[in-house]
């Protein structure tokens, strides 16, 4: 037997004795796909859902102890994992807290962007209403920067309290410290930074009644303009690079590619807006894989432009 691999076992299972004493929840072989909007994605060796902050650090710490490979998932809903089996730990942050404090919300990483939005609304407090059905987790959209033609979730931010799993500690990160961009931020290019909460600053709303009716509207917008299948959102970033003096969107550039409604099994080019690529059945990572290098490889040859994924890919 390869002696590498005999003693990794080894050792792996030492390390599942030990975490399952530690962390009473922790699963085997869980499938992600579950836990994916796009409904695509093999087992994970470790799964763990942390309810509290300081469980969530102390897994963490706990897999860096052992060099335990890990992943953070939050809802999933931007994430395209391999079929294979995630060879390592996969934790999710449940904490879904949300406190307000004068026209302040602080939410934990783990609860849904848009049971803050709908909360600020119901509180009269006015800001994210430009982010109305983007889906996921606040974890997931600061670490993108989720936003709309209207809004990005960074430009509301005053601060972070963030897990620094090199040193260990726990630290407050004020805005422009998070290096928000479009579709990026700090922690989206380093991985050892983990969101733990989030201070959003909102404004009290002259007409509160006038908010439910933006996000009503706002709603309705995008469920005209996106598709309804299993999909990860728009796979690529606007390129920002202009074609005969404008910049053109990701999506008007793989349509004027021709590709709309382009397949590769399963995995489908969505024909209301081409930046969704559909899991229409049983897609497998390979086809997304395919039909993702498919669109890129169309629009360079028509338009000399390289997409870039927004989405992330795990292999
Ligand atoms: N368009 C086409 N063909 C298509 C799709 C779009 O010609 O198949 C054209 C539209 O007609 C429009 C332009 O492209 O003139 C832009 O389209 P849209 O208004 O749908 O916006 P987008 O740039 O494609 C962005 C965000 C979306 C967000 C919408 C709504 C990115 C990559 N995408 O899409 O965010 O919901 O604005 O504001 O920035 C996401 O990040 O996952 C996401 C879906």
């Amino acid at each position: 037997m390869d002696k590498t691999a005999d003693h990794s076992a080894q050792r792996n299972t030492g390390f599942y004795k030990r975490l399952k004493t530690h962390f009473k929840g922790i699963r085997l072989n869980v499938l992600l796909k579950d836990y994916t909007s796009l409904r695509i994605g093999g087992p994970a060796k470790y799964f763990y859902e942390a309810g509290a902050p300081a469980d969530f650090v102390r897994i963490l710490k706990f897999a860096k102890k052992y060099k335990i490979k890990y992943f953070i998932l939050g809802g999933g809903t931007n994430i395209l994992f391999s079929d294979k089996e995630f060879d390592g730990l996969v934790v999710r942050f449940l904490g879904t807290g949300i406190i307000f404090r004068g026209a302040c919300v602080n939410a934990e990483a783990g609860a849904n962007l848009q049971t803050v939005i709908a909360a600020s609304i119901k509180a009269g407090l006015k800001g994210l209403e430009g982010l109305a059905g983007i889906p996921g987790t606040i974890g997931g959209a600061i670490r993108g920067n989720a936003g709309t033609v209207e809004a990005e979730i960074g430009d509301s931010v005053i601060s972070a309290k963030i897990f620094d799993s090199r040193s260990g500690c726990v630290k407050t990160f004020k805005r422009p410290a998070l290096n928000f961009r479009y579709r990026t931020s700090l922690l989206k290019k380093n991985k050892k930074l983990i969101l733990l909460s989030v201070v959003l600053k909102l404004c009290k709303a002259k007409n509160p009644a006038a908010l439910a009716a933006k996000l009503r509207e706002n709603a309705a917008r995008r469920s005209l303009t996106q598709p309804k299948g299993q999909s990860a959102g728009c796979i690529f970033m606007n390129p920002q690079r202009k074609i005969n003096g404008r910049t053109m969107s990701a999506g008007e550039l793989i349509d004027k590619a021709g590709l709309k409604g382009a397949r590769i099994n399963s995995a489908e080019i969505s024909r209301v807006h081409a930046n969704f690529f559909l899991n229409t059945g049983r897609a497998t990572s390979r086809d997304m894989l395919a039909l993702i290098n498919l669109a890129k490889k169309k629009v360079y040859e028509k338009f000399k432009i390289r997409l870039k994924e927004e989405i992330e890919i795990v292999k």
